[in-house]
């Protein structure tokens, strides 16, 4: 019998490359389940959705009168979950819907799988998994050395990053009480094809497209480890495929870059791929390099200010490694977003205009 697996979230950035991991390389079915925020689109999706092993639900992961006859029905042998508000700077904004998805949210996927579990056959009951996908950004900010490892303390700073450690928790608590077969990863800054265009690359993309300024916060010096979407999804499928229940595994790309670095890289492919002086929103500017277009503003509230991952563990144990350099990566989500324009139009759909977010102006800021 086939199997079939439920992505929650899969018409996010992650979950819609995940999904075309899943039908390139298993025979599974893939069933999605997903409320359509502004950051889920079925244009993610739309290339596979005629494909006869995928089907779309509509719906949130908090509400069980969605989820449990859901999973009656399509009898899932394992559950993804990348449902969840992924922007730091929107929460920061409006951390009220980062507790109701990620911690509620993700209690009431984790609690239905849980009752559907428990009916499974034996066999089946020690097959099923329930794969968390998380963050690195609960661990907290590094110094200037040192790197996460799965046993470092969680210590999260943003409204996101607490909303996200809670929900590792559950699930972790409910291997630990109930014995369900669950596993998290914690991954660090994903980048690639379908990102809504709110997070930094491919919103330096947008703004440097339209010749607009290139917001930088603060010095442009925190640090982010970089992995290319695809990777991601890579060490998912194996993770899931031969990851050890109630283990949490690290997933990084081992390729650091402060902020400025990442805005300098994009503008060097931008540079590369479509010349300043081709591109009619610049050619009277007077500007030769896109670099020139950045610009030093006010830092994010309570900004961290280095994460890197030690990935050991999933590359020891399950022969997982990153193999898109961020050099790489870099050109492919450029060439992406360059060629995607319409995409990028249609899920902005008038309602995001690359405006700053997270200012937490009731904090005194101007
Ligand atoms: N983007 C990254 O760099 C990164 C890195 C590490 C971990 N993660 C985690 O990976 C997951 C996916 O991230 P992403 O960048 O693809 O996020 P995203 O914001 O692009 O997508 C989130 C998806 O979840 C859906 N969703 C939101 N609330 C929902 C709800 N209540 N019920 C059902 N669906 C809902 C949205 O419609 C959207 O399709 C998140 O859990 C995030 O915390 C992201």
């Amino acid at each position: 019998m086939t199997k079939t697996v439920v992505v929650a979230g899969g018409a996010g950035f992650i979950g819609c490359n995940f999904v075309r991991a899943v039908l390139a390389r298993t025979g599974w079915h893939v069933v999605v389940l997903d409320k359509l925020t502004y950051a889920g689109n079925l244009l993610n999706l739309a290339d596979v959705a005629a494909r006869p092993r995928y089907a779309f639900v509509r719906g949130d992961i908090g509400d069980p009168r969605v989820v449990r006859p859901l999973l009656e029905s399509c009898r899932p042998f394992a559950i993804v979950n990348f449902a969840a508000e992924s922007h730091v700077d929107r929460s920061i904004d409006g951390p009220r819907s980062f507790l109701e998805t990620n911690v509620v949210g993700t209690f009431e996927l984790l609690d239905a799988a849980r009752s559907f579990w428990l009916q499974l056959k034996d066999g089946e009951r020690e097959a099923f998994r329930f794969l968390h996908v998380s963050t690195d950004e609960v661990y907290g900010s590094l110094g200037e050395t040192g790197h996460f490892t799965e046993e470092t303390a969680y210590s999260p700073n943003s409204p996101y990053a607490a909303s996200k450690a809670a929900s590792d928790h559950f699930v972790h608590a409910y291997h630990q009480t109930y014995g369900m077969p669950t596993v998290v990863t914690n991954c660090s800054n994903n980048y690639g094809p379908f990102q809504f265009p709110e997070k930094l690359i491919p919103l330096t993309i947008l703004k440097a497209l339209s010749g607009k300024s290139l917001p930088i916060y603060g010095d442009g010096g925190n640090v982010r480890d970089w992995l290319y979407v695809e990777d991601h999804c890579a060490a998912l499928l194996t993770v899931l495929q031969h990851g050890r229940v109630g283990v949490k595994y690290n997933i990084g790309g081992r390729s650091e870059r402060t902020n400025l670095q990442v805005v300098a890289e994009v503008c060097a492919a931008l540079d590369h791929l479509l010349p300043s002086q081709h591109n009619p929103a610049l050619m009277s500017s007077g500007i030769s390099n896109y670099f020139d277009l950045r610009t030093f503003v006010r830092d994010r509230p309570g900004h961290d200010r280095r994460y890197a991952i030690d990935s050991s563990l999933v590359e020891k144990e399950l022969r997982w490694t990153a193999r898109v350099g961020f050099h790489e990566g870099i050109r492919n989500t450029v060439e992406w977003y360059v060629q995607n324009s319409e995409w990028c139009h249609a899920v902005c759909g008038g309602t995001y205009g690359g405006e700053r977010l997270g200012r937490a102006v009731e904090h005194g800021a101007p």
